[in-house]
């Protein structure tokens, strides 16, 4: 027994001294998703289904997390490793074949007593890679209620809840002092069991010590011909110890994801609950919340307003005051405020300073950097680029490893050649530059300062600052006069 509470331990369980593992059950397939991915891996969110249980499981800060991988094992450990850090303290272990949930926790059998941390005080919660809404809050008043059960803690202690519709769960079976009696799985029940509307969560905490010899006595002797997990605390209370259920209310919380129908339905709930948080804590206006996909992780300022089918993603933070139209999706990037975002607009990896407006149909990527009061106009494509203060390309153009300095203006189908076929080519663009319609920069290649390129230009060398060149390719026709080259805005091809 460990004399002190290991201080990582979760608040409601510092009572009791006791260390806290996790196991967490993601071997499976899920044959009912009907899909070549395991169902762990599928994405709730924009984050897999293991992800969210692995964040929960992490915030009761147990002492080690275990993880039960079988299917597509590499990718879902590469998705556990992912949301919690290279360093975290877990530990995989393969099922072969699947051969049901107490396999599986049977498979962890030799990892966990030959841990250090093995000892008879030690709490095991399970946990499936399936129910992804379930709250650390919950968990930890379950492994509390399992360490305090009748003053010297329980055997095993099961979280349960009632639904309307039962069907396909582990039916709660009670004895007439309405103690806990065994779990039915759906298969097994009789007609009348099968009316029983408390079920079985999947959710458990287990005396370590106890869980295994029970374990090793589960047979596959029922309609699955599966070891069934759900055995185990029948077998605890028919030898005497305590099998302990801790009734719970809310049922989409505890809820499994079994089919790609439910996985949507969490999906919507989810989005809902992000989008009411942004218009009630964030003061963010959302026009039709049924219809706007925020990830749960973006930040969005006071008074921006989401209009209807916008996709926000990531790690991606938006300003006060932004108008973000219809169509356009924003995947980690960082938005300052003022700007206005016009239909159908891609934006990812980027960065947008106040007082932008991009779109529509622009396309923004590869950490490309608007200045303030920078305008992107429809059918652009900007690619790690920077565009500096009031700079415009508004029309047709590409811009790709280029950097534009401050008031340039750039015309309607200008293309920066930045590719040779082997490597890219930066293309510098210099401040109170107009650069005209049609103009090919094929980099490397540099445009000074005040500098005008006539339509149809194909600027194969560096243009000196204040000249006007044209042709193809473009030489110099004339030395310009600082004041004939006015600021660029309202001048040259669109605006
Ligand atoms: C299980 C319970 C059922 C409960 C329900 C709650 C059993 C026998 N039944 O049923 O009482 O109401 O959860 O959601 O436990 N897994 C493995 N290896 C296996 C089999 C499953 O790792 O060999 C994993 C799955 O990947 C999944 C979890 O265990 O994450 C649950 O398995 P699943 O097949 O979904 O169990 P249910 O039939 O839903
Ligand atoms: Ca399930």
């Amino acid at each position: 027994m460990e004399s002190q509470t290991p201080d990582s331990s979760y608040e409601a369980s510092r009572d009791a001294p006791l260390p806290l593992d996790v196991l967490i059950l993601a071997a499976g397939l899920g044959t009912r998703m009907r899909s070549g991915v395991a169902k762990v891996l599928h994405k709730l969110g924009n984050r897999p289904l293991i992800a969210h249980v692995c964040r929960t499981a992490a915030a009761l800060a147990p002492r080690h997390i275990y993880v039960v991988v079988g299917h597509q094992a590499a990718q879902v450990e590469a998705a556990v490793r992912d949301e919690l850090g290279a360093d975290a303290a877990v530990t995989f272990i393969t099922q072969v074949q699947q051969r049901g949930t107490g396999d599986a926790v049977l498979a962890a059998r030799e990892v966990l007593e030959s841990s250090q941390h093995h000892d008879s005080s030690s709490t095991l919660l399970v946990l499936s890679g399936d129910v992804p809404f379930v709250r650390a809050e919950t968990l930890g008043a379950l492994v509390h209620q399992h360490r305090t059960h009748r003053g010297r803690g329980a055997a095993c202690t099961l979280l349960s809840v009632r639904l309307d519709d039962p069907t396909g769960y582990g039916r709660i079976v009670r004895d007439e002092e309405n103690r806990f009696s065994r779990i039915v799985e759906q298969k097994d029940a009789t007609a009348e069991e099968k009316l029983i509307t408390e079920i079985n969560a999947g959710i458990y905490c287990f005396e370590t010590l106890k869980l295994f010899p029970a374990l090793a006595r589960v047979t596959p002797a029922n309609a699955q011909g599966e070891y069934y997990l759900t055995d185990v605390p029948a077998i605890l209370h028919r030898d005497g110890d305590d099998a302990s259920i801790f009734p719970h209310t809310d049922a989409r919380e505890v809820s499994g994801i079994n089919t790609r129908v439910e996985l949507a339905d969490f999906e919507r709930a989810l989005r809902i609950r992000t989008v009411r948080r942004l218009m009630l804590d964030s003061g963010v206006t959302v026009i039709d919340p049924y219809n706007t996909y925020v990830d749960a992780e973006v930040v969005i300022g006071r008074d921006t307003t989401l209009h209807p089918n916008t996709h926000i993603e990531g790690r991606t933070r938006i300003g006060e005051d932004c108008v973000i139209q219809s169509g356009a999706r924003i995947v980690n990037s960082r938005i300052g405020s003022n700007v206005t975002i016009k239909n159908n607009s891609l934006i990812i990896d980027s960065e947008i300073a106040d007082n932008c407006t991009v779109g529509p149909f622009a396309h923004l990527r590869m950490n490309t950097r608007l200045e303030e009061d920078a305008h992107i106009g429809n059918f652009v494509e900007v690619k790690k680029s920077r565009i500096g203060r009031r700079s415009k390309a508004m029309h047709l153009t590409y811009l790709g490893d280029a950097n534009i300095g401050e008031r340039t203006n750039i015309g309607a189908g200008t293309v920066t050649c930045n590719y040779d076929g082997k490597n890219k080519h930066q293309t510098t663009i210099e401040s109170d530059v107009k650069i005209g319609s049609d103009t090919m920069l094929v980099a490397p290649v540099r445009v000074g300062a005040n500098s005008v390129t006539a339509a149809g230009s194909v600027v194969t060398a560096d243009v000196p600052a204040n000249t006007l060149v044209a042709g193809v390719p473009a030489k110099i026709k004339k030395h310009l006069q600082i004041e004939e080259t006015a600021p660029a805005e309202n001048q040259n091809a669109g605006n």
